[in-house]
């Protein structure tokens, strides 16, 4: 029987594995949230968060998953009568637009095919088309391993349309690719910690623009516990709007510390190292699910061009090596698989894992 207190080590791309050092945080005797001591934390962990998002806006600390700020985007800066323009290029970001329609926002969807990107062209033609309060983007799309290149959209948002809010969902992306949060002009970008910051699930980071603040105090109904403008004036005495995850910020702040140290550009040089090393071999022995250009730094999809049975290739290593990587997604199950190569992940670790793979695969 699987056994949970002899847990597999995780290559699926999220959540990751993660170090002993870093769940000894989440064994510190925890705080009252409303002391000294608490606000400390959170003081000095958002200071460091704000370095390593590039950002001199409101940094939020959300005690829920990842998509729990799809939602909140959504009811703090979209009005009922406005429309939003919901890129779709896999599951997350078709998810997105699920949730806004769930939220009882308009919504357009822009889609492409999966595993192909999103591009600027296509979405400067969609948005001519109407008039959107919001583009909601995917920066890596965790179900397929691309990474849109959200640099040439932002750009192109503000050259051609700098009055509409840009969201993005930088759930697999944030830490460990390229994110200047104020020089990209975004006005939400969140990640849930499960993924680049290597800790264990439950937690969620959040950069909100002061624009998309400011916005968010004329929508009606934004309801209380994602509500912004709440946790903004929470923020302001370096609290949460209510009881965190105490465990998670001191986590979190040990991360940050970690993450300065090393330096944000030498920290996505780290995950490119590792994702090339993964690419040249999923390149040599199948071939890679997006065109290379696209390919992610945190994940890579790999196409079963093999026809190799993934779910008993994925069995016989969790039995041998008591280690497991990622089907692929969806409907892409078994057409490919992913392997996470982001957080606290280590080339050695890689390194073993494609071994295994290559052992079972002959
Ligand atoms: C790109 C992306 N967005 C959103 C989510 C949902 O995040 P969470 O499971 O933390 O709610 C995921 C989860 O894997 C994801 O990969």
């Amino acid at each position: 029987m699987a056994d949970w207190k002899n847990p597999p080590r995780l290559f699926i791309p999220g959540p990751v594995k993660v170090d002993d050092d870093v769940l000894q945080q989440m064994a510190r005797p925890t705080l009252g949230h409303r002391g000294k001591e608490y606000s400390t934390l959170q003081a000095e962990t958002v200071d460091m968060l704000k370095k390593v998002l590039f950002t001199e806006q409101n940094v939020f600390l959300s005690t829920s998953s990842g998509s729990g700020i799809w939602e909140a985007a959504i009811r703090n800066c979209i009005a009922p009568d406005e429309t939003v323009l919901a890129t779709c290029c896999g599951a997350f970001s078709d998810k997105w637009a699920d949730v806004a329609e769930l939220c009882g926002r308009r919504v357009e969807r822009l889609k492409v095919e999966w595993g192909q990107p999103t591009t600027p062209e296509l979405i400067e033609a969609k948005l001519a088309e109407g008039n959107y309060a919001a583009v909601t983007l995917v920066y890596n799309e965790t179900s397929t391993g691309l990474t849109n290149p959200v640099y040439d959209i932002s750009k192109m948002m503000k050259a051609k349309y700098p009055d509409v809010l840009v969201f993005v969902d930088t759930v697999s992306g944030m830490v460990g690719l390229p994110l200047h949060f104020d020089e990209l002009g975004w006005d939400v970008a969140f990640a849930s910690v499960q993924k680049a910051f290597a800790i264990p699930p439950g937690f969620t980071v959040a950069a909100v623009s002061h624009r998309a603040l400011e916005k968010s105090k004329s929508v009606p109904n934004r309801g209380y516990y994602f509500n912004f403008e709440m946790w903004a004036k929470s923020a302001a005495k370096s609290q949460t709007l209510v009881t965190p995850t105490v465990q998670h910020i001191m986590a979190l702040n040990y991360q940050c510390n970690k993450l300065l140290k090393e330096g944000m550009e030498n920290v996505w040089a780290r995950h490119k190292a590792m994702a090339e090393f993964v690419r040249g071999w999923a390149q040599e022995k199948f071939e890679i699910f997006c065109d290379e250009q696209y390919a992610s730094n945190t994940l890579t999809t790999v196409k079963n061009t093999r026809g190799i049975n993934v779910a008993e290739t994925i069995k016989a290593i969790q039995e041998k090596h008591n280690t497991i990587f990622g089907n692929g997604y969806g409907k892409l199950k078994e057409e490919t698989f992913r392997i996470a190569h982001m957080g606290d992940i280590t080339m050695d670790d890689l390194k073993e894992l494609l071994g295994w793979i290559d052992e079972e695969i002959g």
